[in-house]
């Protein structure tokens, strides 16, 4: 009996421990009380989110503004490498990450995806107009963003000689225009934003390689604050905000049909 007790001392003592030091998500009504929403981009990936000299703006940085008014609040905008945007959501730094995440398996067993903010898929691009297509890729060298769906797809191929990471988008773009790789893999409109942008770069891409739907992400569970979201995001889908701003960066609406 006094063994049993203390075994009770001690489970009690683990789960107050435990309760102590597991940081709570800010719930929706902490995040409205506060007036203003914490969201997480990485500030490198235009069209969808960069720096304009000092200015972060992009298409996912003007709607998650448009969204974030329809709920009635600010953003405080945070900018950090694409590699720690979903750990610190489970650390509670911030409240949501919007830098243009596929929806994967992986991912949604440590975060909750919103509904989708677009949908899109990667693409290969290349000097040689022979690299199109994910046969073509065998012997040849790729450049991808680090921890990115691209990385992970273009590892699937078999026959690929090397995977080069970068930990930009960026990064992996100006490998392939230095003639350091034969081939970078990006989303589509990322590359189309290229072409458009500079059209002298003797860029060629082909089709999908794969495609995904892309979305926001708050802390896994955080059902009120997901929910908040998916409605800001249909309303301003329904009032044209989201149409305008998708023209504005992508000539195109590239809202999931
Ligand atoms: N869509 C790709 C993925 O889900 C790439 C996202 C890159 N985002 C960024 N902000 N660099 O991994």
């Amino acid at each position: 009996m006094k063994r049993i007790k203390s075994l009770l001392v001690v489970v009690a003592g683990l789960v107050m421990g435990l309760a102590a030091t597991a940081v709570q998500a800010r719930t929706l009504d902490e995040i409205k009380a506060d007036g203003k929403i914490i969201i997480a981009t990485e500030g490198a990936y235009p069209p969808f989110n960069y720096f304009q000299g000092s200015k972060l703006t992009g298409f996912e940085v003007e709607l998650a503004e448009a969204m974030a008014k329809k709920m009635g609040l600010a953003v405080e905008w945070k900018a950090l490498s694409f590699d720690a945007l979903l750990a610190g959501l489970r650390q509670d730094r911030w409240d949501m990450v919007i830098a243009s995440f596929g929806i994967t398996a992986d991912r949604s067993k440590a975060v909750t995806f919103t509904s989708p903010d677009y949908c899109s898929g990667g693409v290969i691009v290349s000097k040689d107009p022979n690299i199109r297509t994910a046969d073509s890729l065998v012997g040849k060298t790729v450049a991808v963003q680090t921890g990115s769906t691209y990385m992970e797809n273009v590892k699937k191929i078999p026959g690929v000689k090397d995977v080069k990471n970068f930990p930009q988008d960026t990064d992996a773009r100006s490998a392939l225009i230095n003639g350091r790789v034969d081939a970078w893999v990006s989303d589509r409109f990322v590359v189309k934003n290229v072409m458009a942008t500079s059209p002298n770069s003797g860029l060629k891409t082909g089709g999908y390689l794969f495609v995904e739907r892309i979305a926001s992400a708050v802390k896994k569970g955080n059902m009120p604050l997901a929910a908040a979201i998916d409605k800001a995001l249909a309303d301003v889908m329904a009032d044209g905000t989201y149409k305008a701003i998708s023209e504005k960066y992508m000539k195109e609406d590239i809202r999931c049909k």
